[in-house]
């Protein structure tokens, strides 16, 4: 007998069963967006080699969680998902699906990293193996470097600027190199002491906008990894770096100080280069180079703007073909250690948007373009000129009543640019190394025997390279542009670092500022890195006391303080974890935290706070006519010490640390109740100033005994009824208003007032033409024109904090774990809305909440990511919905559900709007 085909049929069998297996095994999704550490994908010059990683599940029939996920990180494709040699870390039996820490062999600076993931569902269905994501550390530590410092002595020409400062002239600076054999990969670390632009071979490097950017310049200098693999030629090759001033080495602030008055913009670079025979080769900064300043870019100024000489362009100076002999040899400087290099931990600033001009006025050889849209960046221009001519290039936010540009809210900062024409025709140029804040563009000195047109100027929307993560949309055409009013301050001032404004002479980390905007940039964008690396420079900048400056990089080194300002230490980490769940922001804090409590209990006698300064800052009509309002600073002060210790408490906790748990929150509870004791007399305030900021930080933070909550909250109304249902608050009141009304019942007031079109109010702006969020709620009317203080910033996003009540209520989407584990879609629709619509990507997924009512009858249409479930409560007497969600209230009125993954719509009866 010929057992030959048996053997066959039964290998076939076991070949075929081991497939239909496999098969078996894999047949859900694979998982998506696999991201590391605050978001990044696929990341180059990675900055963290203890990474964290996350996944999405994907919106797929039957996946609705996971039980299970299995990483696999290699050193090489090839070697995933069998032969990890970096990590495995087995199935692990988790719903867990974000920031699942890395726990594998040590990483190094340089090395490559590839990883990929699988999952389980809820019916422990094994997925496929994700596509394989990856990522490359950047140089991670001093001693990676080779290169030296380099530049030329730019203070010996002693260039004076506008307000009697130093201006270092941009460099060019050059070197060429040859190389013997082909290259197979090329990695170009950089960075500055200033700003620079790079060029190999005639070919930018890269389109990031001043970079490495700003931060604590004296402790920690961000390096950027380029791959420039594609622009290095076998042979000869030529690499060339401008080089500015920038925050590094400019005049900063109103008080014109500066990280060094002395130090001349420096760069550092090193080439890194594998040859396809496996050598290795690095092209360094040092004395081999050469350099100008004798190029196009005369001077450039982050205030005062930038002047171009195209007759003094130099072509080909990054290529091979140019003649470098009339340049200097530059000088090197050794590296230090004391200034820490490290890899620019979120993005480069980069152009985002384009604006088109919409209209344009000229006047006697001047002509103005109006982008209708306050703005960031630079213009683009394309203007006809004449050889010799110089184009004048002014900016404004608005144009005063008579049609002249608004200047004076630039204070000392010239925002001007000049562009010298070497020949006739149409130049093409845009800034390098400035921005400005504008709407308006004007130009003076370009060929008159042109009319100007629309495409002369085109405006490009500058800020840090992240993605718009959530909208939010409603039946109402000023909310709606409150939101985008709100949309374009984040636009306007996230340059790197969280601005005040983006126009004055000021641009800085404002700490208050931030942590009012902060939430509401947390819906509208994907700003988590963001926030972590300028928390980064929080923590670098505190004093060795405990005091956290005015501004991040603190540049005013003046040792100073403010309540609510400093506290953005504690507020900012704690509001990103509600939001991402990720307890690294907890962890990188955390000691900051304490180092701020610490202070403020330093300035505080038996618990009462003498922290002063700016106070409830801009709250309108002040009794006092101070910008600094009329609600105790020592009130103000002892509320946000309490507020930080809580919140330095609360993330004890959640660290898993009970005895500073136990110790903030006695401290906490110690402060609140002097607290009460000292400004409260059964709830209302006592001895100072009876504002509505008093009682909102009181009610807000928890400081009150619970008998006297309610009183206080009358006192609140009865202050709000005697401003006529109008707000009377400040940056530190303004974001507690919709949180307090909200808490205790006061919801339709809360419409009432951000409904309001009378000053003060947000659409009062609107009414008046705002297209970003400005400084004050009078920057400007139409009936008495600017505010006659020069403080009068038009692109301030603080009172944009109001964005966080509009998606989480007005919409209704908010996390009710941290992290969106579990989502809360709990929206309140008021009069005059008749619909409202928010989607937010959250670490899980996309998450949307959108109502809308017609003839009583409210229709909610709700989708809730894989992996997480979601409390649906439905206003109005439920009248219908999915069989397959489960209502957790016996009541037909504000009925909840517990939903899973999926989307759902549900309908109900508002009585509220029946008639
Ligand atoms: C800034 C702010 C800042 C304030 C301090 C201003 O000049 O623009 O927004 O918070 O100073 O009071």
């Amino acid at each position: 007998m010929n057992l030959k085909p048996s053997f066959y049929m039964l290998m076939c069998i076991i070949v075929l069963c081991t497939s239909v297996s496999c098969k078996e095994q894999a047949t859900i999704a694979e998982a998506q967006k696999l991201t590391i550490s605050e978001g990044f994908e696929n990341p180059l010059g990675f900055y963290d080699k203890t990474p964290s990683f996350s996944w999405q599940l994907p919106v797929s029939e039957g996946v609705l969680s996971q039980s299970a996920y299995q990483i696999v990180v290699a050193s090489s494709p090839d070697l995933l998902p069998d032969n990890a040699d970096l990590w495995n870390s087995k199935k692990q039996q988790t719903a867990q699906s974000t920031w699942v820490k890395y726990a594998g062999a040590a990483l190094q600076s340089r090395q490559k990293v590839y990883w990929q993931v699988k999952y389980w569902d809820q019916d422990h269905e094994s997925s496929k193996w994700s596509e394989i994501s990856h990522f490359e550390l950047g140089l991670l530590s001093n001693s990676d470097w080779k290169a030296k410092w380099i530049g030329l002595d730019t203070k010996r020409e002693k260039v004076i600027g506008s307000q009697d400062n130093i201006l270092h002239r941009p460099q060019y600076l050059r070197k060429g190199f040859e190389l013997s054999n082909d290259v197979a990969s090329a990695r170009l670390y950089i960075t500055a002491k200033g700003v620079f632009d790079v060029a190999i071979n005639g070919e930018d490097v890269s389109d990031d906008v001043m970079p490495p950017g700003y931060t604590p310049y004296k402790v920690r200098i961000e390096t950027i990894t380029y791959d420039v693999t594609d622009l290095i030629e076998s042979g000869q090759n030529t690499i060339g770096i401008e080089v500015a001033a920038g925050w590094h080495s400019g005049r900063l602030g109103w008080m014109k100080t500066y990280w060094s008055d002395t130090e001349t913009p420096k760069v550092l670079a090193q080439l890194e280069l594998i040859m396809k025979d496996g050598s290795r080769e690095m092209i360094l900064s040092d004395d081999t180079w050469k350099g100008t300043t004798n190029g196009p870019i005369r001077v450039s100024e982050i205030y005062d703007g930038e002047t171009y000489d195209a007759n003094l362009e130099m072509p080909n100076w990054t290529t091979n073909n140019f003649d470098d002999k009339t340049w200097e040899s530059v000088n090197t400087f050794p590296l230090t250690n004391n200034i820490r290099l490290e890899p620019k931990r979120h993005t480069t600033v980069k152009t985002k948007i384009e604006l088109a001009t919409q209209e344009v006025v000229e006047k006697e050889g001047t002509a103005v373009f109006d982008l209708q849209q306050n703005m960031v960046g630079v213009p683009l221009l394309k203007v006809p000129m004449k050889k010799g001519q110089i184009l004048k290039i002014r900016f404004a936010e608005k144009l005063s009543p008579d049609g002249t540009f608004y200047t004076e809210n630039y204070r000392s900062a010239q925002s001007t640019n000049y562009y010298t024409a070497s020949k006739d025709g149409v130049i093409e140029w845009m800034p390098k190394f400035t921005f400005h804040g504008f709407q308006y563009v004007e130009l003076s000195g370009y060929d008159t025997s042109k009319t100007p047109s629309k495409d002369w100027v085109t405006g490009l929307v500058q800020y840090s390279d992240f993605e718009e993560n959530g909208t939010f949309t409603s039946s109402h055409e000023k909310l709606n542009q409150l939101q985008s009013n709100i949309v374009w301050g984040l636009r306007g001032n996230f340059f790197d670092i969280p601005t005040d404004c983006p126009q004055r002479d000021e641009r800085m980390g404002w700490t208050a500022d931030a942590q009012v905007f902060a939430p509401a940039s947390m819906f509208n964008a994907d700003v988590y890195k963001f926030w972590a690396s300028w928390m980064q420079s929080v923590g670098e900048s505190q004093y060795d006391n405990g005091a956290v400056p005015w501004v991040v990089p603190d540049v005013l080194f003046n040792n100073k303080v403010s309540a609510g300002w400093g506290d953005a230490c504690t507020i900012i980490p704690w509001k990103i974890y509600l939001r991402t769940g990720d307890k690294k922001i907890l962890e990188e804090n955390f000691e900051t935290m304490k180092g701020w409590v610490k202070y403020h209990e330093s300035v505080t006698k038996n618990y009462i706070s003498k922290m002063g300064f700016f106070a409830d800052w801009l709250q309108p009509l002040p009794e006092n006519g101070d910008n600094k309002g009329d609600t105790s600073k020592s009130l103000i002060g002892t509320a946000f010490f309490a507020h930080s210790a809580n919140l330095t408490a609360k993330t004890a906790k959640a660290l898993g640390k009970n005895e500073e748990f136990e110790k903030y929150n006695s401290l906490y509870k110690s402060v609140a109740k002097a607290f009460e004791n000292k400004f409260f007399k059964n709830g209302k305030v006592k001895d100072v100033a009876e504002t509505q900021t008093s009682y909102l930080l009181a009610l807000a933070f928890g400081l009150l005994s619970d008998e006297n909550n309610a009183n206080a909250k009358k006192h609140l109304l009865e202050k709000i009824a005697e401003a006529d249902n109008h707000l009377r608050t400040g940056f530190l009141g303004t974001p507690l208003l919709s949180e307090v009304l909200d808490n205790t019942g006061e919801i339709d007031l809360m419409y009432k007032i951000l409904f309001n079109e009378t000053y003060p109010s947000w659409f009062y702006s609107i009414n008046q033409g705002a297209t970003t969020i400005w400084e004050r709620w009078n920057s400007y009317s139409k009936k008495d024109g600017f505010n006659p203080q020069n403080m009068n910033s038009l692109n301030h996003y603080a009172y944009g904090a109001i964005g966080e009540w509009m998606y989480e209520r007005i919409a209704g989407i908010a996390p009710l774990e941290a992290g969106y584990k579990t989502i809360r879609i709990a929206p309140v629709p008021k009069e005059p809305l008749t619909s409202a619509a928010a989607s937010l990507n959250t670490p899980y997924g996309k998450v949307v909440s959108s109502w809308k009512i017609k003839e009583g009858k409210l229709t909610l249409d709700v989708t809730i990511p894989p992996n997480t479930t979601a409390k649906v409560i439905v206003p109005g007497v439920i009248s219908n919905f999915n069989e397959n969600v489960e209502m957790l209230s016996d009541k037909k009125e504000n009925a909840t559900f517990l939903v899973q993954p999926g989307t759902y719509q549900f309908t109900s009866k508002l009585e509220s709007y029946e008639n």
